[in-house]
């Protein structure tokens, strides 16, 4: 293993120059206009795949492309699956970057460009972690399955069906997925649950069109403020969810669980700060930690209808819209959420106005067991390539292939998460520490190796 870290620091401004080579490609699986993109960002990844000599595809699929690649020597025992995702959320605003989104820049230890944690930079740690096996030793310990794809960020159907139709082919005894963080600096942590989540969208259709407000203004419901009546009666003051129904599934926390969660370091006040708010806000009965890790929440994402142009225009809109999304705990259900939530909103629907709903991304939350085969040698692999002592977690963000692998191939998946929490995921000025880059490669480099030890 010696060999193999110095191989690692050795090459580590290599590894950087081709990082940023893929952090260029504007691969924004939102968007239609960037779909040649996303293909050019797979085939990125393929071709670093067939350069270390691995069996490369691309497969297309209804949407962007899934690249898999394959290391299969018959005399090792253990089989790895490493999922990740090479497309990105979209930059805007972009006037809030300090330099363009899709132009890395090196600032300090940090690279910054959308994609640089999340998840370009995570999955390509395991993509070198092989180079630095292969280059030194000229084998691997372990066989290897990767599965990238390029629609996590609009929870895209195409790889769970890819998933559920090569089951065979992606047999495996532990999967390994990058897409989380650390706890804290130097505080590396295994991940062991993800919030799942139901995305709704509603539409309020008041009259056929537009209409001049002083002329029809008072005796026609006006379809943005039925909206935000709706949306209003949605939480309560405290921030419980007024959805009958709604909490009959969630598992409560358990005692041991809190009491973990508390032992970690955590400054409610710093945290405030750090975002720039106010004052903290959530369920009284539960912590910060607790709240955004095991509690559901309902969030309007955003807003629309009406007149937003310059200056003032005195219509009645004809229709208002909202993007809703839930983020759900053990045990709740995506299907049945989506439906209470429904319910709901027709029942608080006055006669005035016609509502219609669209469903986008779901999926289930997920949680992995602290006992899973190969959780001791994920911990092993943490401490030593981050040189200290990783601490249990839970995220509440999704990756919603993760239920998808446990049930379909009936293995663990570890979520060795290699960011930070202020990475800026999703935001402005993404981040990855270079530092964190060659540990989390060392890590996994590490892991391959203690895998076949076991
Ligand atoms: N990397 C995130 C998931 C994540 C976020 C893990 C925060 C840990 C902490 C992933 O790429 C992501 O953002 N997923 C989306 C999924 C959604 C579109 C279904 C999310 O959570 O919003
Ligand atoms: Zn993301």
């Amino acid at each position: 293993m010696d060999q193999i870290i110095e191989y690692i620091r050795n090459n580590k401004q290599r590894f950087i120059d081709e990082l940023i080579e893929f952090l260029k490609i504007p691969s924004l699986s939102a968007q239609s206009r960037h779909k040649a993109d996303c293909e050019r960002a797979a085939d990125f990844v393929r071709k670093q795949f067939s350069q270390l000599g691995l069996d490369a595809q691309l497969h297309p699929t209804a949407g962007n492309p899934i690249v898999t690649a394959r290391h299969t020597s018959p005399e090792n025992k253990t089989t790895v699956l490493i999922y990740g995702h090479y497309d990105v959320q979209p930059p805007e605003p972009l006037d809030l970057w300090t330099s363009p989104p899709f132009e890395p820049r090196i600032e300090g230890d940090n690279i910054i460009a959308r994609g640089a944690t999340d998840d370009k930079g995570q999955l390509f740690t395991h993509i070198k972690a092989v180079e630095a096996h292969l280059k030194t030793n000229a084998r691997l310990p372990v066989n290897l399955i990767f599965v990238i794809e390029g629609e996590e960020e609009v929870a895209g159907v195409h790889v769970s069906e890819f998933i559920r139709t090569h089951r065979d082919d992606l047999k495996c005894d532990v999967a390994v997925v990058s897409d989380s963080s650390q706890y804290a600096p130097n505080m590396p942590a295994l991940c062991y649950g993800l919030r799942g989540i139901c995305a709704q969208e509603i539409r309020v259709q008041g009259p056929k069109q537009d209409l001049h407000s002083g002329s029809f203004g008072g005796a026609v419901a006006n379809p943005v403020n039925v909206l935000c009546q709706m949306i209003a009666q949605l939480k309560d003051e405290s921030g419980k969810i007024r959805i009958p129904g709604f909490y009959d599934d969630v598992l409560p926390l358990e005692q041991w669980e809190r009491e973990a969660f508390a032992a970690l370091p955590w400054d409610d006040e710093a945290f405030r700060q750090s975002l720039g708010v106010k004052a903290l806000h959530g369920e009284e009965t539960y912590t910060s930690i607790e709240r955004k890790w095991a509690r559901p929440t309902l969030d309007v994402n955003g807003i629309f209808g009406g007149y937003n142009g310059e200056g003032a225009k005195t219509i009645i809109p004809a229709w208002g819209g909202a993007k809703i999304t839930m983020r759900l705990v053990p045990n709740q259900n995506p299907q049945t959420i989506s439906r209470l939530f429904r319910d709901f909103i027709r029942k608080i629907t006055p006669p005035t106005v016609e509502v219609s709903f669209i469903d986008h991304s779901s999926c289930g939350p997920v949680i992995v067991k602290r006992s899973a085969p190969f959780v001791a040698e994920a911990l092993e692999s943490l401490r030593r390539g981050f040189g200290a002592e990783p601490v249990f977690i839970r995220e509440g963000g999704s990756i919603p292939i993760v239920l998808t692998i446990q049930q379909e191939l009936n293995v663990h998946a570890l979520l060795l998460g290699f960011g930070l929490p202020d990475d800026n995921a999703h935001g402005p000025n993404e981040k990855l520490s270079l530092t964190d880059f060659e540990r989390g490669i060392r890590t996994s480099a590490t892991f391959f190796h203690l895998c076949a030890q076991k």
